[in-house]
């Protein structure tokens, strides 16, 4: 009887044993998978799908960490149209020579572009690890306003200062502020036939571009987005940075041309390639 037990137990304790190895073997298996597995299985398995550059681009390399080196980063500044129909950035941002360089902002070395412009005001375009802090994204990514303005249209307007003197003055619903949104319901008050509010009427979108309401002061200072961020749990993104012109959307909307210059505003602002440099950023824009 004892014997028995004795064996009963030894074959249990022996196959526990087995299979505590088989476990350890698995989670072992796991972390040494290859990424090819990894994804195949998913992608097997209906996980994910993959369809398409964004998809390849999200799927294949954000999510899986896998690192974006300089080199890469390297041909996107020499490539025409790599972030959307347009020359490419090293044609007007080769040296840090503000005579023959834009801005002074040399886009060839990765000492460059960690330097950013050198021409007065002289400014930092990429923060390592935090893209969104990084004046490049805005760069890449957002058209000036109103939508379809002309690259040449001069930044330092009666109405552009207007609109800068009254955030830096505190954003407050006052006199100036009043006048402010009298010239966003103004046709032609920022270079196009389009008044602001013909786009951004309302918190809602649609028809409100980006749930931006430039119709009144209240509705200015609920920011952008409140409705489709409040879904994620976040608070709307504030157009107006009392105090702070420079730092504020709704006056760096209207100053900042898109790069490069008068590359269409319906190019796609999330290009694959855009999203590859803003990852390179975020894992700490690495030289090498
Ligand atoms: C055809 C010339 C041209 C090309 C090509 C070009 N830029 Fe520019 N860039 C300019 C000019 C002109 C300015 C300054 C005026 C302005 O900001 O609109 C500028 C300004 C900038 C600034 C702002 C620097 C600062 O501190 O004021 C950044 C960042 C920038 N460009 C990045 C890029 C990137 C990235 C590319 C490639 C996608 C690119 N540019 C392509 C002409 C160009
Ligand atoms: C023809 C339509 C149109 C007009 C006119 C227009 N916008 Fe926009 N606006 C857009 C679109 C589309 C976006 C979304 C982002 C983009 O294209 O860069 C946007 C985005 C914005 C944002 C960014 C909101 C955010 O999410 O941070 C601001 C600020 C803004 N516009 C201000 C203005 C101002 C000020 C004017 C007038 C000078 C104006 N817009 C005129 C279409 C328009």
């Amino acid at each position: 009887m004892f014997t028995r037990f004795r064996t009963a137990s030894a074959i249990l304790l022996g196959a526990s044993m087995l299979f505590g190895l088989a476990q350890t073997a698995k989670a072992d298996d796991k972390k040494n998978e290859s990424l090819f597995k990894s994804v195949y299985s998913e992608y097997k398995s209906g996980k994910i799908t993959i369809e398409g550059d964004h998809a390849a681009v999200t799927e294949l390399i954000i999510k899986r960490d896998i690192p974006v080196t300089y080199e890469y980063i390297a041909q996107l500044m020499r490539a025409p149209n790599a972030f959307g129909a347009g020359p490419a950035c090293i044609v007007c941002h080769g040296s840090t020579d503000p005579k023959t360089s834009y801005r002074g902002l040399n886009l060839s070395t990765c000492e460059g572009i960690m330097t950013g412009a050198t021409e007065e005001p002289a400014r930092r375009i990429v923060v390592a690890g935090a893209p969104n802090k990084s004046m490049i994204r805005r760069m890449i990514r957002n058209n000036r306003m109103p939508l379809g303005v002309s690259f040449a249209y001069p930044t330092d307007t009666p109405e552009i200062n207007a609109v800068k003197d009254w955030i830096n003055a505190g954003g407050k619903d006052d006199a100036a502020g009043k006048k402010i949104i009298a010239l966003f319901k103004k046709p032609g008050a920022f270079g196009t036939e389009q008044a602001c509010v013909d786009c951004h009427m309302s918190n809602e979108e649609p028809p409100s571009f980006h749930e931006l309401d430039l119709t009144s002061i209240k509705g200015m200072m609920k920011g952008a987005d409140s409705i489709a961020n409040a879904k994620l749990g976040k608070p709307a993104t504030p157009v107006v940075i009392p105090g702070n012109a420079a730092d504020s959307p709704l006056y760096q909307r209207l100053v900042e041309n898109r790069m490069p210059p008068g590359i269409d505003p319906g190019e796609d602002r999330d290009h694959p390639n855009t999203q590859l440099l803003l990852h390179w950023i975020k894992q700490g824009a690495k030289c090498n």
